[in-house]
């Protein structure tokens, strides 16, 4: 059966996730829900599709991502374009979601700026979550932006939502005013680091959303940096952290001026979240 030759093929390529990734392909090009795989797994599939798939498993095989074949990722409540242009979401990145609802819990009309936002995922969710919030979005590649600005139509959010080209929080000019959350999820992994990651994420993810130029710490300390100078006395910021930077990222928090609220892990375990405030005034 097709998929079976599919997944073969991945399985031969070192693919871990072989058989889902020719499942999903699979319905990809054919248009299937999951339940059709089975009902409907033994039909011929028709020429043009099966040259599609076929395209797919070769690309796949040398290690494209998934996602930059589907075109999609899903992230929290929202199904989200993807391009080579942006990162492709990560579910533990679900969790800056999660902890920044909590942080502007008692907020009436937050506003809440997404530095580094990529697909827009973090900002379009939260903008989903919280109809009253305005929600600013900065981003250094035009290219990342025109495709968090194409979801944010997708998911008619647009009005709700202004998108910022510029660094960090810079990029906003003074149109936003006092700030209630600054969250980020921005580039930490160290250029070492970088050479030895996954082909999918090494060959495919821009450097430009994983290596910082300036060093992680650098990085750090610029974001929390620019991020003390926009927010209120009280406000909070969320970060995302890679493996092992709780220590490091906390210091810089502290040296921008910021109060180290707490560290949350992942659903792995992994330490993954940090919340910092500026201290009320
Ligand atoms: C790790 S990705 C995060 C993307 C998205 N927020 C997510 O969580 O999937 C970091 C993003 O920060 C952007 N970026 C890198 N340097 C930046 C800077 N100096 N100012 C603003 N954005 C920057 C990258 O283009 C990329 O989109």
């Amino acid at each position: 059966m097709l998929l079976d030759q599919g997944a073969t093929r991945l399985q031969a390529a070192g693919i871990a996730t072989a058989r889902l990734d020719a499942e999903l392909l699979l319905r990809h090009v054919l248009g299937w829900e999951r339940a059709d795989v089975i009902a409907r797994g033994s039909e011929e599939v028709p020429d043009a599709a099966l040259a599609l798939f076929e395209g797919a498993i070769a690309q796949r095989a040398l290690r494209r991502p998934l996602q930059h074949l589907t075109g999609h990722q899903a992230f929290w409540k929202h199904d989200f374009i993807v391009t080579p242009d942006v990162l492709i979401p990560r579910p533990e990145t679900e969790l800056l979601v999660e902890t920044a609802l909590e942080v502007i819990r008692d907020v009436r009309t937050p506003v809440v700026v997404d530095v580094g936002t990529g697909s827009g995922c973090i900002a379009l969710s939260l903008a989903a979550e919280r109809p009253d919030a305005r929600v600013h979005a900065t981003d250094l590649s035009p290219a990342a932006l025109l495709v968090a600005q194409g979801n944010a139509s997708r998911l008619r959010l647009e009005s709700k939502v202004t998108f910022h080209e510029g660094d960090l929080l810079d990029a906003l000019g003074t149109e936003a005013g006092a700030v209630d959350l600054v969250v980020s999820n921005p580039p930490y992994v160290s250029a070492e680091e970088w050479a030895t990651l996954e082909p999918e994420v090494r060959d495919h993810d821009p450097r430009l959303a994983l290596v910082p130029p300036e060093g992680v710490a650098g990085r750090y300390g610029r974001l929390f940096a620019s991020a003390a100078r926009r927010l209120r006395a009280g406000g909070g910021c969320v970060v995302e952290i890679g493996q092992g930077q709780a220590d490091m990222v906390a210091r810089e928090a502290r040296a921008a001026g910021l109060e180290v609220v707490e560290v949350r892990p992942d659903l792995r375990g992994i330490p993954r979240a940090l919340v910092a405030r500026r201290p009320p005034g």
